[in-house]
């Protein structure tokens, strides 16, 4: 892969206060997750507005059940990758299970270690108003915070599944109140995951802080999906909240099942995939 374009150097670099316009302005905000350099690049060019390395790292690149064994070393290698494709959009770090839940300062570091090594913008972390005192810990050190409520996967066991969430009326007041909550605790941003699409709207319209739905309807501010799921680069079947654009995991079983037939028929390498040696250099080797 070559290094960014030169065209691209002339986009903007996305910030907070851009989203929060962008949020004011009615104009739609973009984020989609990444886990690598190909693909950040691949955003960049795209000219995607957010990229998260969300902690579905587990999930569609480790070939795990659920998002709860990732570790912060294992985000950290991939936040790393990704930094280096992504130029101008803002960045976000998906603060893995464990890393935030067991003390306030413990929070803080570990948020902290994904803006000094990761190089993010921005942390995000699941929970509702339970953890408004952490996400204001971390605001006050300095850290940006998405945070994320609705269906939230690391806590997935507790949910009873992957499942929408707020359907019934107390369950739709709690997202309200975590949403009021996270925003006076300093959020700047909040992704819904999989809630009723009227709940995310009238959330959005009540608070001033950055919404952004995944299975959330089409009037939040922005929205998020999983890079595989937009490409088809996946084995799971594409969610309901999700679309798929291309059917890359056939594209490319396809071109590696070529690959694999022309290396067992001698089709490959040709000629032009070789290197050339003199023949008087030939000549003189003893073998
Ligand atoms: O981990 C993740 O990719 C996420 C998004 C789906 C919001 O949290």
């Amino acid at each position: 892969f070559g290094r960014l374009g030169e065209d691209l150097k002339e986009r903007k670099k996305i910030t907070i206060p851009d989203l929060y316009q962008m949020k004011k302005d009615g104009q739609k905000i973009s984020m989609i997750t990444a886990y690598d350099y190909p693909t950040a690049v691949l955003a960049e060019q795209a000219g995607v507005d957010t990229v998260l390395v969300g902690d579905s790292l587990g999930n569609v690149v480790m070939g795990l059940d659920s998002t709860v064994p990732v570790t912060m070393e294992e985000m950290l290698h991939h936040i790393k990758a990704v930094r280096r494709g992504v130029r101008n959009a803002l960045l976000i770090g998906d603060m893995p299970f464990l890393s935030y839940q067991v003390s306030r300062e413990q929070a803080i570091t570990n948020a902290g270690r994904f803006l000094k090594e990761g190089g993010c913008d921005m942390v995000k972390l699941e929970g509702g108003s339970e953890m408004a005192p952490t996400v204001k810990a971390i605001v006050d050190a300095g850290i940006p915070v998405c945070a994320h409520i609705g269906l939230t996967p690391q806590s997935v066991s507790k949910l009873g599944g992957y499942k929408v969430q707020g359907k019934d009326l107390s369950g739709a007041q709690r997202m309200i109140d975590s949403a009021k909550a996270l925003q006076a605790a300093g959020a700047d941003m909040i992704v819904f995951e999989c809630i009723p699409s009227a709940l995310a709207k009238a959330i959005t319209s009540a608070v001033s802080m950055v919404t952004i739905g995944i299975g959330a309807g089409p009037d939040c501010d922005g929205q998020v999906l999983v890079f595989h799921d937009v490409v088809g680069f996946t084995t799971r079947k594409t969610p309901k909240m999700a679309k798929q654009y291309v059917d890359l995991f056939a594209k490319v079983r396809k071109a590696l099942s070529s690959y694999h037939q022309d290396v067992k028929s001698g089709a490959f390498p040709a000629p032009e995939h070789g290197f050339a040696m003199d023949a008087k250099v030939v000549k003189k080797l003893k073998i």
